[in-house]
C-alpha cells in the first residue's frame, strides 16, 4: 500500500550530531520539519543553539571524541524523553597532506572524530535502541570511500572505517528492530568545502569556487555539486519508516560521480 505518512517523524527523538553547519544543520531541520524532537550535538556550542533555536530543538555542546560527553548526550536525552529513535551521525573533520608527509596528529585527530566519535555514539545509542526494540541510525561516511582521492588518506580512512562499523553494527542489531545505514555524499557545498575560497573578510570568493567546481562538475551526469539539503533528505530517507527494509547499506547522494556496485 502507498502510505506517504511512512515519512512522518511525528514525535520521535532524534540526535544529530554536527547539527551546527552544514549537512548536520540542513539535516537537523528537516527531521524537525518532519516532526521530530531533534537534539541538535556540536563542538561548536554556540552553532548548535542557533540551529536548535531554528525550530526549538535542544542544543547540546558535545565533542563526540569524547567518550563522557557523548554517554551523557544519548543516554542525557534518552532520559529526558524517555526515549531515543534516531541518531544521525554528521559531525567531521577533514586535514589534508601527502601520505608521506601527514603528521601522527592530524591522523588521530581525525580518526578520533570522524571514526571513534561515531563508534560512541552508535555504541551508547544502539543500547538504548536494542533494549527499547526500534530505532535508526544514520552514519556518514563520503564519495572519498569509493576512490583514492591524493592528500585526504587520514580522512579517506576513517570513513572507510565508519562503512564497516555501519555493516557490522547493522547486522548485530537487526533483530532487536534496530537499523543501521549510511550516507557517502559526493562534494557538497558546506564550510567544510569551503574554506579554501575563504577570503580574508570570511566572504567567500564565488567564482574562485565556481572555477574550482568546474572538473568536478564534469564528473558529475547531472552536472551537479550538492547542496546540504540534497543529503539531509537521503537521510530522512534512511531514519523514517520509508526504510524499514534497508539496513546496513550505503547511499550515495553523490551526482552519479561513482557508481559502485
Ligand atoms: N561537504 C562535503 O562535501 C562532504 C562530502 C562527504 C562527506 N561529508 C561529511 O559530512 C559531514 C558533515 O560535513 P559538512 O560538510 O557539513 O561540514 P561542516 O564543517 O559544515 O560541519 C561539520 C560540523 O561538525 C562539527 N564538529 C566537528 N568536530 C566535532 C566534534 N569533535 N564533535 C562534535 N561536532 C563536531 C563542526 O563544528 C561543524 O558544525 C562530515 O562527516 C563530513 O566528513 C561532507
Amino acid at each position: 500500500m502507498v502510505d506517504i505518512s511512512a515519512y512522518a517523524l511525528d514525535k520521535r527523538v532524534a540526535v544529530v550530531t554536527g547539527a551546527g553547519s552544514g549537512i548536520g544543520r540542513a539535516t537537523a531541520r528537516l527531521l524537525a520539519a518532519a516532526g521530530a524532537h531533534v537534539v541538535c550535538a556540536d563542538v561548536d556550542g554556540v552553532a548548535a543553539e542557533r540551529t536548535a533555536a531554528e525550530f526549538g530543538g535542544v542544543p547540546a555542546e558535545v565533542d563526540v571524541a569524547l567518550r563522557e560527553q557523548v554517554a551523557e548526550l544519548i543516554e542525557g536525552t534518552a532520559r529526558r524523553f524517555g526515549r531515543l529513535d534516531i541518531l544521525c551521525n554528521i559531525a567531521g573533520i577533514i586535514r589534508t597532506g601527502l601520505v608521506v608527509d601527514v603528521p601522527e596528529e592530524d591522523l588521530d585527530a581525525v580518526w578520533a572524530v570522524n571514526f571513534k566519535g561515531t563508534f560512541h555514539t552508535c555504541q551508547t545509542a544502539a543500547r538504548i535502541m536494542c533494549a527499547q526494540g526500534s530505532g535508526a541510525i544514520v552514519n556518514t561516511a563520503s564519495g572519498a570511500v569509493d576512490s583514492a582521492t591524493p592528500e585526504i588518506m587520514s580522512y579517506s580512512v576513517s570513513k572507510a572505517a565508519v562503512v564497516q562499523l555501519t555493516k557490522n553494527l547493522a547486522a548485530e542489531v537487526g533483530r532487536f528492530g534496530v537499523r543501521v545505514n549510511a550516507v557517502a555524499p559526493g562534494l557538497v557545498r558546506t564550510a567544510m568545502t569551503s574554506r579554501h575560497y575563504l577570503r580574508p573578510d570570511g566572504s567567500i570568493d564565488e567564482d574562485a569556487r565556481a572555477a574550482a567546481e568546474k572538473p568536478l562538475r564534469r564528473m558529475s551526469p547531472l552536472g551537479m555539486i550538492g547542496e546540504p539539503e540534497d543529503i539531509a533528505h537521503a537521510v530522512h530517507y534512511l531514519v523514517s519508516d520509508a526504510a524499514r527494509f534497508v539496513t546496513g547499506q550505503i547511499l550515495r547522494p553523490n551526482g552519479g560521480v561513482a557508481m559502485p556496485w
